[in-house]
């Protein structure tokens, strides 16, 4: 990574602040997002994103759920919102997406859901100490830095879900999603990946036991 330029990536962003707005009806109920100038997608919803969150699975019951490289917060937020009794966390080493995340949670979600936390730091880093295994992981992966990053990144999702539980992520056709396919059956092959959809040039996978 280089570190002397400012990515949406980064720890810090050092780009002049802007702060938008953006409305978005996902799964028939409509959120208004706060975005700003240094984070992912700041001036309109991703579409990969919103394929996500519109084939993404969401548990009914109980359970705890993490977006991972949450952005300014849309995945986990529409998570929190279709299953009201899951905890959900949202994690991004960039600062500033952070700081959209919780004041997102603000304006989107009633307030007295205590169980809705962001955090910030290098991926599962913010909650090693928590001792936290999930039922669901959900990510549009940051693919712009490099493919290794997220190569690496799957073998150390196993490890950080329940038995049973599940990883959600969504790759653009153009950027390799059948090589991620691919190679996620040569490296696991005691795992299992399908294809939720493939819509838009976006394929949304569902990885499980
Ligand atoms: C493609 S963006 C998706 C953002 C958001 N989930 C969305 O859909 O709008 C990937 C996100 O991963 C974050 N990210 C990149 N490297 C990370 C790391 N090492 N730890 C945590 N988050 C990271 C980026 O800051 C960025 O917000």
């Amino acid at each position: 990574m280089d570190n002397n330029k400012t990515h949406y990536y980064s720890r810090v962003p050092e780009v002049n602040v802007k702060i938008y707005t953006i409305p978005e009806s996902l799964r028939k109920h409509l959120y208004i997002f706060k975005t700003i100038t240094g984070v992912f997608s700041f001036k309109k919803l991703d579409l990969g994103t919103k394929v996500l969150i519109e084939h993404m699975y969401i548990p009914k019951e109980s359970s705890i759920l993490l977006d991972l490289g949450c952005g300014y917060g849309p995945i986990g937020i529409v998570l929190a919102y279709e299953s009201p009794q899951s905890s959900v966390y949202l994690l991004d080493i960039n600062r500033r997406a952070i700081w959209c995340a919780k004041e997102n949670i603000k304006l989107n979600l009633p307030r007295e859901r205590k169980n809705i936390i962001a955090l910030s730091g290098n991926y599962f880093n913010p909650i090693k100490t928590k001792n936290l295994r999930f039922d669901g992981i959900y990510m549009n992966p940051p693919l712009r830095q490099g493919r290794r990053d997220f190569l690496d990144l799957l073998s150390k999702i196993h490890n950080n879900l329940k038995p049973n539980g599940y990883f959600q992520f969504v790759i653009k056709k153009k950027m390799g999603a059948a090589y991620i396919l691919k190679y996620f059956k040569d490296a696991f092959p005691n795992e299992n990946i399908e294809i939720l959809c493939k819509r838009s040039g976006y394929w949304v996978f569902n990885c499980f036991d």
